[in-house]
């Protein structure tokens, strides 16, 4: 499949055929991405912090770590467009630190276009990347990165005046210059209503079936994340039992001797080895 561009997703939208975004944090989660010419869109999103760290939440990631990663999952991106999430705290300073960051993500990470959380109190950031030409995707409804001052992970947008502030949000994120925006966490019928009158393609991750797109985490899609499970989640496969089950088989075969067998290493020839032995 030939590369996903700005462009191109712009026509799914129009001709209604949904984006697939999927996470990956590494070489072959990046790999495993580009192996479907049905994905169109691989996210290194800084979930990356708790599904693949072990960090707490998303604010303990930093722009270095985030770049490591981004990096190893281009050496495994194809097709997909390849867009990285902007850690906590590297795009809130001034919109010129903001451009200077993604810039290292784009140079370093070697991705397509960066992600940022936030309502209209973060449009002159994204106004700035997008002048001078970095895709942003924005996202707005839940907010990870602020799960604190969020008072946790909660849906968004159900009150008609929360609702009204996503909505707002959403019109001037799309006005800054967005190419794409991620509704996270809020009623269907708003996650519908949004995607009806922007103009650019809406990725919803609990919004929905309405939005022009859906994303999910690697983890909780292959069965793998041992933590909460979210409502909008849902496990396409399991791969913690054969995982687990690849482990202990490991495990039993050296400790009861029947690995390696004979074919599974190397042999000397007779001669060699009496000379070896004289
Ligand atoms: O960090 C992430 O994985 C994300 C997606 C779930 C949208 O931001
Ligand atoms: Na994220």
């Amino acid at each position: 499949r030939k590369k996903v561009t700005i462009q191109s997703l712009q026509a799914q939208r129009r001709n209604k055929i949904p984006i697939t975004m999927l996470t990956a944090y590494d070489y072959p989660t990046g790999l495993a991405c580009s192996s479907n010419p049905d994905i169109d869109i691989t996210l290194v999103g800084d979930s990356l912090a708790q599904v693949c760290l072990g960090h707490s939440s998303t604010t303990e990631l930093t722009l270095a770590e985030m770049i490591h990663h981004a990096r190893a999952v281009s050496r495994g991106t194809a097709h997909p467009l390849l867009v990285a999430d902007m850690p906590f705290g590297t795009y809130h300073i001034s919109p010129s630190a903001a451009a200077a960051n993604a810039i290292r993500l784009i140079q370093e990470g070697r991705v397509d276009a960066v992600k940022l959380e936030g309502g209209s109190e973060i449009v002159p950031i994204v106004r700035q990347l997008s002048s001078i030409g970095i895709p942003v995707m924005a996202h707005v409804g839940l907010l990870p990165q602020r799960y604190i001052a969020m008072s946790g992970y909660k849906v968004q947008g159900r009150s008609a005046e929360s609702a009204q502030r996503v909505f707002r949000d959403a019109l001037a994120l799309e006005d800054a210059g967005a190419f794409s925006i991620v509704v996270e966490a809020v009623p269907k019928e708003l996650g519908t209503f949004i995607t009806r009158r922007l103009k650019i393609p809406t990725i919803g991750i609990g919004a929905g079936p309405g939005t022009s797109g859906q994303v999910l985490v690697w983890d909780d899609v292959m069965g793998t994340w041992p933590g909460h499970k979210a409502k909008f989640v849902r496990r396409f496969a399991d791969l913690q039992t054969p995982r687990d089950s690849g482990v202990a088989a490991y495990a039993s075969a050296v400790r009861d001797g029947t690995f390696p067998a004979d074919a599974e290493g190397y042999t000397m020839d007779k001669e060699e080895w009496e000379k070896f032995l004289a």
